[in-house]
C-alpha cells in the first residue's frame, strides 16, 4: 500500500515566530511543539528532551500559544520510566513500557524492541505529517494528522514502512492515542448491542484498569460500535460539559481501549484489533492504519453529536451537500420474504406509489435458487421462474410510476447450494481439513483474494450495466469463522483481516467511480457495519433489523450519538413487531421519520385507512426532511428516563423547527411533561404547525423565548401516544 503524498506539502525548516494566529497547522521550532487548531479547540503536541513525540493538550482553544511550555518527561522511580509515565503520543512497544502500545513489530533476528524518535515533519494547510524511526532499524512510522477546523475534529492515522533489508512482522498496529488530561472521575460512553438490539447507549465511570470495545467478527459488528466519548467529572448532559469522542472509520475488526493508567493518565487507543493480527511487510511495503477521528466540545453531548453529524455530512458521505435528500423508500422484504416475483412486486409498487413513496426496493429472493436462506448466495443472475422477462418490466412499472428502483444484494456471501460454491469450493474464507461453519446457512467469500474481488466486481457491473439499478442495499448477513487463507503461505494467512476491508472498499470504490449515479445501503443484518470508513462509500445505513417502533426509539437515540439522522434508515413496518407488540401507525410513521424514512410493511394488507394515514404522513415528512437529514438535532428526553421520548430538529438556516414527542403509558392520570425546546431564536416568532390536536398551548405564534423557556405542553394519553410539530420563523 503507498501513501499518496499531497502536493500541497511544504517542508518546514524555519522558526516560525509567534503570535497567535488562525493558521490550522502551525510547528515551533524553537520549542519544538505542533499546534493544531480548529474553530474552538487546540491539539498540541511536540518533541521532548529525548526526541520523542509526546501529547501536550486536547481541549478547548488556546489562543495563548505562548504559554506552552515544550514537551517535557515526566519523572522515573525504580518501577517505572519517565516514559511510561509520560502522555506518549505514539508508544511503539520497545523500552520500559507498558500500557497499551500503539505499534508492536517482530524481526526476524527474533528482535521485538521497536522505540520511536523524531526525524522528519512535513506540514500542509490542514495536514501535518511526522515521521518517526527507530533507533537502529529502518522502521519508519509516519504520524499523520488532519484538521477539520468547522467542526472541532481532527483526524489521525500512521504509515508504518519497512525500509529495512529484511521482512518485518507487524503484531499491533493502531491509528493513535487520544489523551485527556490527567485526572479521575471520567465517565465513558458508547455503543453496544447485537442483532435486532444495536446501537444502546451505556456509561459507566472509567475505573483503573482497562476497558476494551471491539470486534473480532470480520466486520465492524453490532456487538459494539467504534465511537466513545468521554466525559469530565461524569457530568455533562445534553447541554454541558467538557465531553471528548472520537470515531474509527473500518469496517473490519477494530479495537478500542480505554485505558486509565496507574497515573490517572486517560487514554483511548484505536485501530486494528491486534486479537489474531499478523501483517508481514516485505522490504519497500508499507501498512496503512484506519483513520481515527476525534473532537472536543464544551457543551454536552448534544453539542458533540451535532459536530458529528455535520462533520459526516459534509466531509465523510459520499453525497456531501444538502441537495441530495434521503427519499422516502419501500422495501419489500417483510412484505414477501423470499416470495418475490413481477406480478407481486408490481402490485406492491402500485401501492407505494399511491402513499408517495419515491425509492422502490425489491429486497432478497430475487436470483439464483433463492427461495428461502439456504441456497442461492453467490448466483447473481435473474430467476427466471420468479421473472421471466428479467428484472426489465419490473424496473420499468416502477419508474414509470415516477419512482427509482433499489435491488438488495449480499456479494460477499455464499451458500454451499449455489453454482458459485460447486464452482469454486476454495474461494470461501476456511482452514484446510477443517469444519466450515455455517451462519444463516451460508460461508464467507474471501475478498481478500484478488481473483474474488474481480469476479464479484465483474458480477456486480454486469447486474448494473444489464439493468437500470439506482440504489443497492448491500448486506452481510454473517460474521467471520475459520479466518484461513489456505491458498497463501501461512505467515501471510493473517492479512486475510485487513485485505479483506480494503478489497471491499476498493469494489465499492470502483462502482461508484463507474455508476455516479448509484446509491448504496450498508447493512449487515441490520446495523452490523455502520462506521466512518464503510460511511464514505454509503449514502445510508439500515439501522436494525428490529422495526419495533417502540424499540426503535432508544435504537435511533444511541445511533444518533455516533451518526447523522441523515443515514440513520427507519421503516415503518406492520404489527404485532419483534417483541409481540402493537403500536399505532402514527407512533410508527412519526418514528420513522426521525431518520431517513421507509416503509417497509405488507401493503397488501393495509386498509384505506391506513393508506389515508400514510399518504399525510409522507407529505407531512416531505415538508419537514430537509431539517431532520440537514438539521440540527436536540435531544430533549431521552428513552432512557420516564414515559416521554422526545427529539427536535432545527434546520440549519433557523427557519424551521421540528418536535416529534412519544408516550410510552400514561399512568395514574399523569400529565406529560412540558418539553422545553432548544436551539432556537428567543427573539424571534415562530408559528406553530401541528399535526393533530394534542398541543394544549394553543396559539398560533409563539416567540423562541417561549417556547425554549415556559415550554409546551401536550395532551398524550394512554399507551404509545405520539405527536408531532413544526416551527416556521416567522419574517
Ligand atoms: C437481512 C437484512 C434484512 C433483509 C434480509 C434478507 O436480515 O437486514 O433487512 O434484507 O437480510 O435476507
Amino acid at each position: 500500500m503507498k501513501c499518496v503524498r499531497s502536493a500541497l506539502f511544504i517542508l518546514v525548516s524555519v522558526t516560525v515566530t509567534f503570535a497567535a494566529s488562525a493558521q490550522t497547522v502551525r510547528f515551533d521550532s524553537a520549542r519544538k511543539l505542533w499546534f493544531l487548531s480548529t474553530r474552538d479547540t487546540s491539539y498540541v503536541l511536540g518533541i521532548n528532551e529525548q526526541n520523542e513525540m509526546q501529547h501536550v493538550y486536547w481541549g478547548k482553544r488556546i489562543a495563548a500559544e505562548n504559554d506552552f511550555a515544550p514537551a517535557h518527561l515526566a519523572s522515573a522511580y525504580g518501577f517505572e520510566t519517565r516514559e511510561g509515565r509520560t502522555a506518549e503520543e505514539y508508544p511503539a512497544w520497545g523500552g520500559m513500557r507498558y500500557g497499551e502500545p500503539c505499534l508492536k513489530v517482530t524481526f526476524p533476528d527474533g528482535n521485538r524492541d521497536l522505540v520511536l524518535k523524531f526525524d522528519s515533519q512535513k506540514i500542509g494547510s490542514d495536514i501535518l505529517e511526522i515521521t518517526l524511526k527507530d533507533i537502529s532499524y529502518g522502521v519508519f512510522v509516519t504520524l499523520r494528522y488532519r484538521v477539520f477546523t468547522a467542526f472541532d475534529v481532527i483526524e489521525k492515522s500512521v504509515r508504518v514502512d519497512n525500509r529495512t533489508k529484511e521482512p518485518i512482522v507487524v503484531e499491533s498496529a493502531q491509528s493513535g492515542v487520544w489523551h485527556l488530561p490527567s485526572g479521575q472521575h471520567y465517565r465513558l460512553s458508547y455503543l453496544h448491542g447485537y442483532w435486532a438490539g444495536e446501537t444502546r447507549l451505556a456509561q459507566e465511570p472509567i475505573d483503573p484498569g482497562k476497558k476494551i470495545l471491539e470486534s473480532r467478527r470480520g466486520n465492524t459488528s453490532g456487538q459494539a460500535n467504534p465511537w466513545f466519548a468521554i466525559d469530565a467529572g461524569g457530568a455533562a448532559d445534553e447541554e454541558h460539559g467538557k465531553v471528548w469522542f472520537g470515531a474509527l472509520g473500518w469496517s473490519g475488526n477494530w479495537k478500542l481501549v480505554i485505558e486509565d493508567t496507574p497515573y490517572d493518565q486517560v487514554r483511548v487507543v484505536g485501530g486494528f484489533n491486534d486479537f489474531d493480527f499478523s501483517y508481514p511487510l516485505k522490504p519497500g511495503e508499507s501498512l496503512n492504519t484506519p483513520l481515527f477521528y476525534g473532537g472536543y466540545t464544551e457543551l454536552g453531548f448534544g453539542d458533540a453529536s451535532r459536530l458529528m453529524h455535520s462533520f459526516e455530512r459534509e466531509a465523510i458521505l459520499p453525497a456531501r451537500s444538502a441537495g441530495h435528500l434521503r427519499p422516502i423508500l419501500y422495501n419489500s422484504w417483510e412484505a414477501t420474504e423470499f416470495n418475490v416475483d413481477e406480478a407481486g412486486q408490481k402490485a406492491l409498487a402500485d401501492k407505494a406509489a399511491r402513499i408517495g413513496v419515491e425509492l422502490f426496493v425489491m429486497d432478497d429472493g430475487w436470483f439464483g435458487q433463492r427461495n428461502d436462506d439456504h441456497a442461492g448466495l453467490g448466483d447473481w443472475y435473474v430467476n427466471p421462474q420468479k421473472f421471466p422477462n428479467g428484472l426489465g418490466p419490473l424496473i420499468q412499472y416502477v419508474k414509470s410510476k415516477g419512482m427509482k428502483f433499489g435491488l438488495w444484494v449480499e456479494p460477499e456471501m455464499v451458500n454451499p447450494n449455489s453454482n458459485l460454491y460447486r464452482k469454486h469450493p476454495d474461494w470461501v474464507i476456511n482452514f484446510s481439513g477443517r469444519p466450515r461453519t455455517e451462519g444463516r446457512n451460508q460461508l464467507v467469500l474471501n475478498l481478500a483474494r484478488d481473483d474474488v474481488k474481480e469476479y464479484l466486481l465483474a458480477t456486480l457491473v454486469k447486474l448494473l450495466r444489464e439493468n437500470d439499478i439506482d440504489f443497492l442495499k448491500w448486506d452481510m448477513n454473517r460474521h467471520f469463522s475459520e479466518p484461513g487463507w489456505p491458498a497463501v503461505a501461512p505467515a501471510d494467512e493473517r492479512k486475510l483481516w485487513v485485505n479483506y476491508v480494503l478489497n471491499l472498499y476498493d469494489i465499492i470504490d470502483q462502482l461508484r467511480a463507474k455508476y455516479p449515479k448509484l446509491e448504496i445501503e450498508s447493512c449487515s443484518g441490520g446495523g452490523g457495519r455502520i462506521d466512518l470508513g464503510i460511511l464514505k462509500r454509503v449514502e445510508q445505513a439500515w439501522t436494525s433489523d428490529n422495526t419495533d417502533a417502540f424499540d426503535r426509539l432508544t435504537i435511533q437515540d444511541g445511533f444518533t450519538h455516533a451518526y447523522a439522522p441523515k443515514l440513520m434508515m427507519d421503516w415503518v413496518t406492520d404489527v404485532p413487531n419483534m417483541n409481540g407488540r402493537s403500536t399505532p401507525l402514527k407512533f410508527r410513521f412519526l418514528a420513522a421519520m426521525m431518520g431517513s424514512m421507509g416503509i417497509g410493511a405488507n401493503l397488501n394488507r393495509w386498509s384505506d385507512e391506513d393508506f389515508a394515514l400514510a399518504s399525510k404522513m409522507a407529505a407531512y415528512y416531505k415538508t419537514i426532511r430537509a431539517t431532520v437529514q440537514e438539521g440540527d438535532l436536540y435531544r430533549l428526553a431521552s428513552p432512557h428516563e420516564g414515559e416521554l421520548t422526545a427529539s427536535q430538529y432545527v434546520s440549519r438556516d433557523g427557519r424551521q423547527s421540528v418536535l416529534f414527542a412519544f408516550l410510552r403509558s400514561q399512568q395514574f392520570l399523569r400529565p406529560a411533561p412540558t418539553i422545553s425546546l432548544r436551539g432556537l431564536d428567543p427573539n424571534a416568532n415562530y408559528r406553530v404547525i401541528s399535526i393533530d390536536d394534542k398541543l394544549i398551548d394553543k396559539a398560533d405564534v409563539l416567540s423562541g423565548a417561549y417556547v425554549m423557556n415556559h415550554g409546551l405542553n401536550f395532551n398524550l394519553t394512554g399507551d404509545f401516544d405520539s405527536t408531532s410539530i413544526t416551527l416556521e420563523r416567522v419574517k
